[in-house]
Parts: C-alpha cells; structure tokens; sequence
C-alpha cells in the first residue's frame, strides 16, 4: 500500500550518486527492498532478515519479476553476530530498528560497516495506521481511537523503542544526520481496491495486543468489523482510508 511513498522516500535521499551496493536491515518480504533496486538499477541489494518465511517470499517475489539476480538474501539475526556483509554505500532500515534489543549497538554495527561517505536511512512509522473515518465508526464512535491508546500502551511497555527520535542515536553512533524529515500519508480507498485487506489485517493484529485492554462492547464491535463476511465487516466499506506518518532520518558516515 505505501510502495509510492517508499518511493518517494528512495527518490529523496540525499546521495552524490547511485550507491552499488545497498543493505535493507530488516527487509521483511521486501518492500524497501524493491524500492531500491527499481530508483537505482546498477545496485546489489544485500536483504537481512531473520524470518526464513519472509526471505523465502522476498526470493520468490524477485524471481517472478526478474531481479534475483541483484537480490542476495541473508539470514540473520541482527542482535547477535552479523554476518558479512561488505562495504555498501548505503544501508537502508524501514521499520527495523525499533524491534533491535540494543539499537545503540545496531547504529555503531551500521556505522562500522558503511563505505566511508555511506547513507543510512532510517525509515520508521509514527504509530500505526488509521483505516476509518475520524471518530469512527458510527456504530461505536470512537473505537479506532481506543485500540490505538491501548494499542501505544502495549508498545510503550513492550516495544520501547517504537517512535524514538533515532537523531541522538545516529549522532552517538558516530553519524551527522544530515536530514530528518516526517512524511504523511493519506491514501483514499476509493482509489485503492487493497485497503480493505490491509484494514482487514491491521485491526486482526491489533486486536491481538488490545484485546484484554479493552471493554466488551469495543470488544464485540472490533470483532463485527473484522467478521469478513459479515454485514459490519470493514470489507464491505467504502469509506476507508489509509492515514499515517513515517520520519526518515538521513545520516552519513563521515
Ligand atoms: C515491521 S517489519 C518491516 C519490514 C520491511 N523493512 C518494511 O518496511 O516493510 C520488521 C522486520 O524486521 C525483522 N526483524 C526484527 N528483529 C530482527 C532482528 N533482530 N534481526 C533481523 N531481523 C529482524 C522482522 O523479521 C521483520 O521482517
């Protein structure tokens, strides 16, 4: 759903010129990763991840458009040892580094493994996405809002390191971060066909760490709206949206 804000994002790097060697930290299926290898045509692209399923749909997703032979996936997992991974001149990272147990170590690893002069670009989302209309829906006004506080509450004791300013990190690390910039995003679903099953699945993993959290009845209205082939499913609306903000950080090697 945001393959043209990745877009956008690769676009804007601040890069002297196009880097041949590119490591995607944390690439799940690959959707920076394809980014990538489409805004600079000449580059490898090394993709870390330390899910086997994810590097076995990525594979298969570069097969079927004729780029696995630029595409090197790697195994690992990036708290313990590193594999190698050569000298790339730039290392991308997009809704990784929030999940590092220790992500002063991660920035120091990136540090030490980018060709001097090198950009790591750290793309992270500002919470999650929003599907329905402001205050919605109308059968329960408010309930997207609630799973969301619930939802903040959870990562804020879980995942703490989702929605950290990652500037002094990088500066720590050795880096001059040399742009930060927030991006917003605000797809229409009447010009997205997808956003339904994206809604549909957002809200489904959601409710796995809201669930306790919140009271019966946003309980009960969450579940009528993920019951696909019922008559609240949110499937069947025509009213979604897609409403969230990522911040990228640009940081250089010196
Ligand atoms: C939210 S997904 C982001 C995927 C992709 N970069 C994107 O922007 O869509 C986070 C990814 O980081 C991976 N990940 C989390 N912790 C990791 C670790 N310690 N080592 C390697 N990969 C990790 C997960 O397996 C997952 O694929």
């Amino acid at each position: 759903m945001l393959a043209e804000h990745t877009a956008s994002i690769t676009a804007s790097l601040p890069l002297k010129s196009g880097p041949l060697h590119i490591v995607d930290l944390g690439c799940g299926t690959g959707a920076g990763t394809f980014a990538l290898l489409a805004r600079f045509p000449e580059a490898e692209v090394a993709a870390v991840d330390s899910s086997a399923d994810h590097l076995r749909r990525l594979r298969e997703k570069a097969e079927a458009s004729g780029v696995d032979d630029r595409v090197r996936t790697v195994q690992a997992d990036l708290d313990a040892a590193w594999p190698d991974l050569g000298t790339p001149e730039l290392v991308w990272a997009s809704a990784s580094m929030h999940h590092m147990a220790d992500p002063a170590r991660t920035l120091r690893k990136v540090h030490e493994l980018l060709a001097p002069g090198g950009l790591f670009a750290v793309v992270e989302p500002v919470g999650f996405p929003r599907f329905l209309p402001e205050g919605g829906p109308e059968e329960r006004p408010g309930l997207e809002e609630r799973i969301h506080a619930a939802s903040d509450q959870h990562h804020a004791e879980h995942v703490p390191h989702c929605g950290a300013d990652w500037g002094p990190g990088l500066t720590d690390a050795g880096f001059t971060v040399e742009e930060t910039r927030t991006i917003t995003v605000h797809l229409d679903g009447s010009r997205h066909e997808a956003i339904g099953r994206y809604a549909l699945r957002g809200l489904q993993r959601m409710r796995g760490t809201v669930a306790q959290a919140l009271p019966a009845e946003d309980l009960t209205a969450l579940d009528r709206l993920l019951a696909a082939d019922g008559p609240h499913s949110i499937l069947r609306r025509a009213d979604l949206a897609v409403r969230t903000e990522r911040t990228v950080w640009a940081a250089r090697r010196a």
